[in-house]
């Protein structure tokens, strides 16, 4: 494994980390999670990802759960949550939205679900239009003062919305957010490579989400929906729309031509598409989703393709999988 700073933090997260989302509570059982946790942790893995809105905690629960089965030590191993889109089936209006009353009861439930003492990382897990941003920044620099949180950011802000909660947390004294989670893969590059340029440069870490665009960069719907797979499951109609989008997008038929380059390569499509995400030095982590170990072990091996190919071969691929990017 290879280890690197969460942007100017001292913090090293896994270049490769793992999370849980639709998997845990959800696809698998706890089996597979402890499974899971147990192989990414043996391969060096030592960020797990999860927010309180994945199975409505449930995700959250069975993390903590197989962690502490596993006896992982709470000093090798870094674990989050998201607040914002609530815990249960249909949020009051307190239950949800990053308010000061929601985020620090947000952070009480994913401590108690996830068994421990702290998050290392607790993320606004989208912008809230309705809360004044100067109210999450204190709300989130109360609970890194109270010690229940060590790294505070986002995901899925936009850059004008990270410069205000810096530009406050300045003026007020307040601990900054540190590092954002935005979607990052061959299909959907324009937020990090472009937006947050200056953010990144500036010291913010980012630790990307949906490396294979939710396994469509795999080629696994090249030839249709499984019904074993994530957008065959019963529920992700939404996931599946946004997932193969509009007919004019081509997503399918981009992520067609980059499995026959990986197959010239002699290369898994998988390992190819995460191992572009690593090759960005903004990309402080990139978080894998897996529903079963043979995945995760095949997509750990992407870290050795980074170095194995020439620009030539990455802007190949870029070129057919973002060709207006
Ligand atoms: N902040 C946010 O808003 C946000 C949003 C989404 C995700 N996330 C985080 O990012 C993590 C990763 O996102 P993601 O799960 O969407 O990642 P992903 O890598 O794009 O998709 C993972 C899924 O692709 C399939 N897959 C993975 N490796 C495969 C392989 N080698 N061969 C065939 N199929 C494979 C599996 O689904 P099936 O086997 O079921 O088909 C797996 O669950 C999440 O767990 C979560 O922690 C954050």
């Amino acid at each position: 494994m290879q280890y690197r700073r969460l942007g100017s933090t001292g913090l090293q997260l896994s270049a490769l980390s793992f999370g849980a989302w639709v998997t845990f509570g959800g696809q698998i059982g706890r089996d597979e999670a402890r499974n899971l946790i147990a192989a990414a942790w043996d391969h060096g893995v030592n960020f797990f990802d999860n927010a309180e809105v994945y199975a409505q905690g449930r995700a959250e629960q069975v993390m903590g759960d197989v962690i502490a089965d596993l006896r992982l030590p709470r000093d090798g191993y870094c674990v989050s949550s998201k607040v914002f889109f609530g815990s249960v089936a249909e949020p009051r209006p307190t239950q949800r939205g990053l308010s000061r009353k929601h985020v620090v009861d947000a952070c009480e439930g994913a401590l108690r679900r996830l068994r421990v003492d702290y998050l290392d990382l607790y993320y606004c897990h989208r912008p809230d239009p309705d809360t004044p941003i100067e109210e999450t920044v204190r709300a989130m620099d109360l609970l890194v003062r109270q010690g229940k949180v060590l790294y505070w950011g986002t995901s899925e802000w936009s850059a004008a919305q990270l410069e205000e909660a810096h530009a406050i947390a300045r003026a007020i004294g307040a601990f900054a957010p540190s590092m954002e989670q935005p979607q990052y893969n061959l299909l959907h590059r324009e937020r990090v490579e472009r937006e947050y340029a200056a953010l990144c440069a500036a010291g913010m870490g980012t630790t990307i989400w949906s490396p294979l665009a939710s396994g469509l960069l795999t080629g696994k719907y090249s030839e249709g929906i499984g019904a074993d797979a994530r957008l065959g499951q019963p529920g992700r109609e939404w996931l599946r729309d946004l997932v193969i989008g509009e007919p004019g997008e081509q997503r399918v038929e981009r992520a067609r031509r980059v499995s026959a380059i990986a197959a010239e390569l002699g290369e898994s499509p998988a390992q190819l598409a995460i191992a572009w995400c690593l090759r960005n030095p903004q990309v402080s982590s990139v978080i894998l989703g897996a529903s079963r170990v043979s995945q995760l072990l095949e997509n750990l091996g992407a870290l050795e393709l980074v170095e194995r190919y020439d620009a030539s071969v990455w802007q190949r691929l870029e070129a057919v999988a973002s060709p207006a990017g």
